[in-house]
């Protein structure tokens, strides 16, 4: 928006710390990459970020290579946490003088089908209220924007998943250079990394497990049974962080309301298998930011009146691409033996069929933008 010319402000509730240090996703598309190049905000990622140009999906045992460069003309992705992308961003727009106010209470939107809308909150005790023009709905799942639009506007579509991932942050040297999305008979598992000497790794576990029966031993162990292949070796580390991410789908419909426009997880959550939940998230602003300057620039509301339905074409892609993966690796409970079959022949297919692999491979570095 500031390179737009166009003011904004950032209500946070959560401390700057927070959102610099919380460990989250990891991987970013080639047009997240090129967006932050682009506001000049990729300083960082481009000497720190690491690029991959495929991955690996291990099955039966054996390891079988995507070559994104190969299937997409040459696009990647890049390995950089998305605490590290918050840090550029704050200090970004800390530098240009925008405003940031973090640790907030009570936030709550107000009059957004008017043409005037509000936004009250508490910080350090006192109240305050802004007006504005439009309110950015990037509050996540659990935000107060979307529950704040009137009952019988929005349609939701889910599915929750049985099971959930098992993460942790290690002190250990990535045993591969590339991600490896691992189809075992126990559960799926992936291997991942922050840096090259930081590696981040995740097992399907029951979707109320409690961490606090992991001890890093059996979390090593069970990685190392999972993730097994001849003359491939999975090295260990300190556990330097763990915890567990729940798997849902979820899409809500339309995403905005009046001048209250959602984005992010405030719309749409995907289950992690493929890792496009940050990307999405960046698709939705990117859109949102040009209509808005459409809107400034001319005065027309075109853009903006078609924001949910442009961004709601990618968010249903991304959604079956995410599902796709997700039902591909993981072990279901109330899977029988044809299930169990039926998932080996996919990726079977998946790594000896050129098309299936460019159908994989050209999701996973990020569609093209509308
Ligand atoms: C990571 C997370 C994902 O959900 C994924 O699919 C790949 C990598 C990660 O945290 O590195």
């Amino acid at each position: 928006m500031y390179l737009q010319g166009i003011d904004s402000i950032v209500v946070e509730n959560r401390s700057r710390q927070y959102s610099e240090q919380r460990v989250r996703a990891g991987v970013l598309e080639q047009g997240t990459v090129d967006l932050l190049t682009e506001m000049g905000v990729g300083e960082r990622m481009k000497t720190e970020g690491l690029v991959h140009h495929g991955i690996e999906l291990r099955f039966g045992g054996r390891g079988h290579r995507i070559d994104f460069q190969d299937l997409t003309g040459g696009k990647g992705i890049t390995i950089y946490a998305q605490h590290e992308v918050l840090k550029d961003l704050n200090n970004a727009r800390v530098a240009t003088g925008g405003q940031v106010f973090f640790e907030v209470r009570s936030v709550s939107v107000h009059d957004f089908d008017g043409s005037s809308p509000k936004i009250r909150y508490q910080k350090d005790g006192s109240a305050y209220e802004l007006t504005c023009d439009f309110i950015a709905g990037c509050d996540g799942f659990h935000g107060i924007c979307r529950p704040s639009i009137p009952a019988g506007v929005l349609t939701e579509y889910e599915r929750e998943y049985p099971f959930g991932w098992l993460g942790i942050l290690a002190d250990a040297p990535p045993s591969s250079e590339e991600l490896i999305y691992t189809h075992h008979d126990r559960g799926f598992a992936l291997l991942s990394m922050r840096t090259p000497h930081i590696s981040r790794l995740y097992l399907q576990c029951k979707p109320d497990e409690n961490i606090d029966l992991w001890s890093d031993e059996k979390i090593w162990q069970e990685l190392q049974i999972r993730l097994a292949s001849d003359g491939w070796k999975l090295t260990e580390g300190q556990v330097l962080q763990k915890g567990i991410t729940g798997m849902r789908s979820f899409v809500v419909e339309p995403m905005q309301y009046g001048r209250l426009l959602l984005a992010g997880d405030s719309a749409h959550i995907v289950p992690p298998t493929g890792a496009k939940g940050l990307n999405l998230a960046v698709a939705d602003v990117q859109i949102l930011a040009r209509a808005l300057k459409h809107f400034y620039d001319s005065g027309s509301r075109d853009l903006l009146d078609s924001y949910s339905e442009v961004c709601l074409r990618r968010v249903w892609k991304v959604q079956r691409f995410s599902w796709w993966m997700t039902s591909m690796l993981h072990r279901f409970p109330d899977q029988n033996p044809f299930d169990h079959r039926r998932q080996l022949a996919e990726l079977d297919y998946v790594t000896s069929s050129r098309a299936a692999a460019k159908t994989l491979a050209e999701n996973y570095v990020g569609l093209p933008m509308e």
